[in-house]
């Protein structure tokens, strides 16, 4: 049988990336500029059941592991049908989330085995939410978090860091870890169309790691067994309850075992993060035509490292990191 999601570069792409809306009810400055972005009209967005059908395609391709993200994936009305059609398929599903609403789901998510849970959150601090989120949901969000571990959903938190603005929270994030079963990522800031990335305002994995050094003693800093294409470094101090990550995509990227593939809410398939480069499945699918050569060239013409951008240097060009979509119509 021909390996359509197997690409040049020998890696097989088991895990899709949906994105389920455009939209979201935060409005994080390093995802979208602060104007928002175009949105696609309604009659161009993938519903439910071509979800389901290009969903059930890859599933027959081999992926096995289904991440629905948005914008803000609990925002689409219809989020229980799609769960409930896409828990027929034979993959663990997950969902990534700014948890401001997910209270409200959890019932409808412990019913479709909805069980990894990554939940957005950059400070710990309600006045630094509200203003790199603008929006005033800190209590919200960090309750939500607190509720999902007593649920006992696997939860990650994912903290985008930005110089000046939360590297003095890396250790009360740490902290954070010491009571609480969740693994806290650190994420470098990436550029994306809009969102005015910058080097400079980039906190790397060197200087997470130079920060826990300073304030741990060697001895209870441990390195933990990454998961297989796992995009994060893991840590943990010792004894604490969950532990903590970076996930390095500019100083440290991890493409040898990228595993990924991304669905665009208006169906657009891109085989990479960083790459502006679209395929349509979605006009396909409408048209009646097979969609695998689609997905087979798209996979094909993949890039080694981000899109192309293999070295920084040309990550920082802003003519080739503005050229993709802005991350809140890409889902991370
Ligand atoms: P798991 O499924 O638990 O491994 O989660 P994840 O880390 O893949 O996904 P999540 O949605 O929580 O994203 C966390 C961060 O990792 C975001 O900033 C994403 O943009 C980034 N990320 C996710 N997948 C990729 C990827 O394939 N490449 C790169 N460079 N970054 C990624
Ligand atoms: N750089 C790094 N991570 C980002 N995310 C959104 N925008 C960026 C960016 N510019 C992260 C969010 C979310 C995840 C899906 O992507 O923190 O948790
Ligand atoms: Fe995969 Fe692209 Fe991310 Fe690299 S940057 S890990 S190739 S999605």
């Amino acid at each position: 049988k021909k390996k359509i999601l197997q690409d040049l570069h020998g890696r097989d792409h088991a895990y899709l990336r949906i994105s389920l809306i455009e939209r979201c009810n935060l409005r994080c400055s390093y995802c979208m500029p602060e104007e928002g972005v175009p949105l696609s009209p309604k009659s161009h967005l993938m519903t439910n059941d071509e979800i389901y059908e290009i969903a059930k395609t890859f599933v027959k391709h081999g992926v096995t592991k289904i991440r629905l993200t948005g914008g803000e994936p609990l925002v689409r009305k219809d989020i229980p049908v799609i769960l409930k059609q896409l828990a027929t398929l034979p993959v663990e599903l997950s969902i990534t989330s700014n948890a401001v609403i997910i209270d409200k789901f959890i019932p409808v998510l412990k019913e479709y085995g909805v069980n990894n849970i990554n939940v957005s959150l950059d400070s710990l601090d309600a006045e630094k939410f509200k203003h790199i989120t603008r929006r005033d949901q800190f209590t919200k969000v960090y309750n939500n978090i607190l509720l999902l571990v007593k649920e006992g959903f696997n939860v990650k938190v994912n903290a985008v860091l930005m110089k000046g603005f939360n590297e003095n929270e890396i250790i009360d994030f740490i902290h954070f870890t010491k009571d609480l079963p969740v693994s806290v990522r650190f994420i470098e800031f990436m550029p994306f169309d809009g969102n005015k990335w910058d080097m400079s305002k980039m906190v790397s994995y060197a200087d997470v790691m130079e920060l826990v050094n300073k304030e741990f003693p060697e001895t209870s800093i441990e390195r933990l067994q990454d998961a297989k294409n796992d995009t994060s470094k893991n840590y943990k101090i010792k004894d604490y309850k969950g532990s903590f990550a970076i996930i390095s995509s500019v100083t440290n990227p991890f493409c040898d075992s990228c595993n990924r593939l991304r669905l665009t809410a208006n169906g657009q398939l891109k085989n990479c993060l960083f790459s502006s480069g679209e395929s349509d499945l979605l006009t396909a699918l409408r048209a009646g035509k097979p969609i695998e050569p689609i997905i087979q060239n798209a996979v094909h013409a993949k890039f080694k490292v981000r899109g192309g951008m293999d070295t920084l240097e040309k990550l920082q060009e802003p003519k080739l990191h503005n050229n993709n979509r802005s991350m809140i119509t890409i889902g991370g």
